[in-house]
């Protein structure tokens, strides 16, 4: 059962990118985020997906490529705080130039 978002959302389309951010919960993305992409399935532009986990973030990309339906997705900036992909900012600067 997903949760009800409570913001409105402006219009997507006029953006050519969008960061989606969130937490891996149970090595998958979380409730709140499956929903928002449920709602934005019209979409025309890209999906930048990034997550924060403890320790495994490793499915977090398929899982999200497979809730994001029709979405065209980039590949994702995913950090560990104790696992082995820890935030670096030159890795993150790197992602955002490929973008
Ligand atoms: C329900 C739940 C499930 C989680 N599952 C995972 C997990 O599978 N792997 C992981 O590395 N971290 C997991 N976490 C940790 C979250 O990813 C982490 O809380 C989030 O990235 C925010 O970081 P913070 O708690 O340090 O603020 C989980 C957290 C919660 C609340």
């Amino acid at each position: 059962q997903l949760p009800t978002l409570t913001n409105s959302l402006p219009k997507l389309n006029q953006y050519d990118v969008i960061l989606v951010g969130g937490p891996v919960w149970n090595g998958n993305v979380a409730a709140p985020v499956i929903e928002f992409l449920r709602n934005i399935q019209e979409y025309q532009g890209l999906i930048a997906p990034f997550s924060t986990a403890w320790s495994d973030s490793d499915h977090y990309q398929a899982n999200f490529v497979n809730w994001a339906g029709r979405l065209q997705v980039a590949d994702g900036f995913h950090i560990t705080t104790h696992g082995s992909h820890q935030f670096k900012a030159n890795n993150l600067a790197a992602w955002l130039r490929k973008l």
